[in-house]
């Protein structure tokens, strides 16, 4: 692969300092060149804990990614260039209404998404990521001998683990959703299926039930990518149903192969708030504690605990 010169200074910058750069797929394909991993939620927040061995880590994904890895690594610096890549999800959910959604519901365990704050997690007793949901989900219920569990804050996600495990959650709040999935609906999908007949539709499991119901594959951004590569149908083309990051890596890494983003809307502003010149700024300047990811030690010592029992449970 030949590199532009302001990749070729971050990689020369990133050996010479010793900082391990993780990407999300939903980043500007630019950055996702220069990453030493790329991966989904999971697969970051794994790679963050046990593969990650320089004292920074650089972390190219929205806020509760960063977090996690910080919450995984607090002898680490972990470095977000953006600082205001947040994700809008996690606003459903406050800790103070987890509180109130447990006191309600004594004895049910709380299942909660990666996507959401810190504090959060906190008040949770396992996290879970869009790989693993509906085997977390179904784990807690065998270990706490209950037909339920408090989920939040994405409600597309406690649905689709609904209708996978044929089950009914307690959604915190039943509105809980995201942005970006929820703008593609039935009426994008059977649009863009009629103009590509041979395509398979593959979507992220934060789309809504209908948009969820047609597609042929669904998955975290990981299997998605996986799904390709394994391509058990034979196909040649694929219609994306999520950000348009990974369309753009699955582009990239099987050009043979035509990718049609599901809808043009599909973009995740808070991702691309990440640039190249950001990242090189922040090498530079490894001192400059703005972009330090800080989660107060007393919110990391308890939530640490949600994550590293999802990461034992996955
Ligand atoms: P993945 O864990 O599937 O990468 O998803 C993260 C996310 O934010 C989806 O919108
Ligand atoms: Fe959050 Fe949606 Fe962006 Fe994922 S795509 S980071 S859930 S806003």
């Amino acid at each position: 692969m030949t590199f532009s010169q302001i990749q070729e200074e971050i990689l020369s910058l990133k050996n010479e300092k010793n900082i391990t750069i993780l990407a999300h797929y939903y980043q500007r394909i630019e950055i996702q060149e220069i990453a030493d991993y790329i991966g989904d939620s999971l697969g970051l927040a794994r790679t963050a804990k046990e593969r990650s061995n320089t004292p920074h880590i650089l972390f190219a994904g929205v806020d509760f990614m960063a977090e996690t890895a910080s919450i995984l690594n607090q002898e680490k610096k972990v470095l977000i260039p953006n600082p205001e890549s947040c994700c809008p999800m996690a606003a459903f959910l406050t800790a103070e209404m987890v509180r109130e959604y447990k006191q309600k519901h004594p004895g049910i365990p709380v299942v909660t998404y990666v996507n959401s704050t810190a504090a959060v997690k906190a008040e949770s007793d396992v996290c879970c990521t869009s790989s693993n949901s509906t085997r977390i989900v179904e784990k807690v219920m065998k270990e706490y001998n209950t037909d339920t569990v408090l989920f939040g804050p994405d409600a597309n996600l406690a649905d689709h683990v609904e209708q996978q495990l044929g089950v009914k959650l307690i959604k915190m709040p039943e509105n809980g959703h995201c942005i970006v999935h929820s703008v593609l609906t039935k009426k994008d999908v059977e649009q863009i299926k009629s103009e590509h007949p041979n395509a398979e539709l593959i979507v992220h499991p934060e789309c809504i039930r209908e948009v969820r119901e047609v597609a042929d594959f669904i998955g975290s951004t990981s299997q998605m990518y996986a799904h390709v590569k394994k391509n058990p149908n034979n196909v040649n083309e694929f219609i994306v149903g999520t950000e348009k990051g990974l369309l753009e890596r699955l582009a990239l890494d099987f050009p043979e192969k035509k990718f049609y983003l599901a809808q043009k809307k599909m973009i995740c502003y808070n991702m691309k708030k990440h640039t190249i010149e950001l990242i090189k700024y922040v090498l530079e300047h490894l001192d400059d504690n703005n972009f330090e990811v800080k989660v107060p030690h007393e919110i990391a010592e308890r939530a640490i605990l949600p994550i590293s029992k999802m990461l034992e449970l996955s």
